[in-house]
């Protein structure tokens, strides 16, 4: 970075792909930590202090302390659609830019969540490590039979963008009945087209033969699901969750899978990852996957575009598309 350069000084917190860097190197003057280590808080308080914007992912905190650390800061862009690495309210009360990145990865990770519950269901990745050890000897009435997807009950706990696109491929792709929580209803219109029921919570705890968690982290999805929760469950039923670690209490599950009623979870995200709970690691019928549930190559670049789209307007003087506080595009920048 060039500290003549009269241009916004812009951090990009982690490596991402050569194209989106072009395109924000035209017009900003990049300080890039081109390493797949986040930075320590104290490393990004430092780089981050003489910067006018930030390229971000779900790993960077930006909170008060960072912000009031960081006054020329203007733009916080994150390439996620989850946002509880931020503190919306204090970046709007400085007059701080947030924006995310929504849609673009809603089918690539409902086909993900997807592939979760059936790699779930049918335990997928078990037999597959019995078969790699060596294991398999002979044919048997009941090898790792598992729970049927087709025409069995979906319960989704969070019906939104990412909620409906994995409804819709448990419905119109396996004939699933579909029951869901969210705070607001689906259109009358949508919960028909889809069969679609809305239940309160005990309800799709209860009636769900296989889970999936959809909801965005916020202090009031803090261990939404936990050991009470849990235990309302069918035995035999799956859990999967997409969402964030956190939004299920891991030490819980991971005694649900022990010692019932779950037959078994798919999980993406964790509580503190990359740090993964040891119960949840001892356990056989789990699949772990490393927070990938938007990870095809053409939906991460789009994510990454999407947040230098934002960047690029914010500083333009433009509309960035997927602002989350436009109400601070009225002040100065
Ligand atoms: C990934 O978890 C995201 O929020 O985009």
């Amino acid at each position: 970075m060039d500290l003549q350069d009269p241009r916004p000084r812009v951090l990009v917190t982690r490596r991402i792909f050569a194209p989106v860097l072009e395109r924000l190197s035209a017009s900003l003057s990049l300080d890039v930590h081109d390493s797949d280590q986040a930075l320590s808080p104290e490393a990004l308080r430092e780089r981050l202090a003489g910067c006018d914007g930030a390229f971000v992912a779900t790993t960077e905190r930006i909170d008060a302390a960072l912000l009031d650390a960081c006054p020329r800061l203007r733009a916080v862009c994150s390439m996620a659609v989850g946002y509880n690495n931020i503190d919306l309210p204090a970046c709007t009360a400085r007059g701080v830019l947030v924006s995310n990145a929504p849609d673009v990865l809603t089918e690539t990770t409902a086909d993900f969540g997807f592939a979760l519950l059936l790699a779930t269901a049918r335990r997928v990745t078990e037999s597959e490590h019995f078969l790699r050890a060596g294991q398999w000897r002979t044919w048997s009435v009941d090898l790792f039979a598992g729970q049927d997807v087709h025409g069995a009950t979906l319960g989704i706990l969070g019906m939104g963008r990412i909620g409906q696109a994995v409804a819709r491929r448990g419905v119109l792709g396996f004939g699933m009945k579909l029951v869901y929580h969210n705070r607001s209803r689906l259109p009358a219109q949508t919960e028909a087209a889809l069969g679609a029921r809305w239940v309160d919570k005990d309800t799709l705890l209860a009636e769900a033969d296989h889970l999936v968690i959809v909801v965005p982290y916020t202090p009031e999805t803090h261990h939404l699901v936990g050991a009470a929760e849990l235990a309302r469950m069918k035995p035999g039923a799956t859990l999967v969750n997409i969402a964030r670690g956190g939004v299920v209490d891991d030490a819980a599950l991971a005694q649900a899978l022990r010692d019932g009623p779950l037959a078994a979870a798919g999980l993406d995200v964790f509580e503190g990852e990359p740090s993964v709970h040891p119960g949840l690691l001892a356990a056989s019928n789990v699949v772990l996957t490393p927070h990938i549930a938007s990870a095809s190559l053409r939906t991460r670049l789009a994510m990454a575009h999407l947040a230098a789209d934002n960047l690029l307007a914010f500083f333009s003087g433009g509309t960035p598309p997927t602002a989350l506080n436009r109400e601070v595009l009225a002040r100065p920048r």
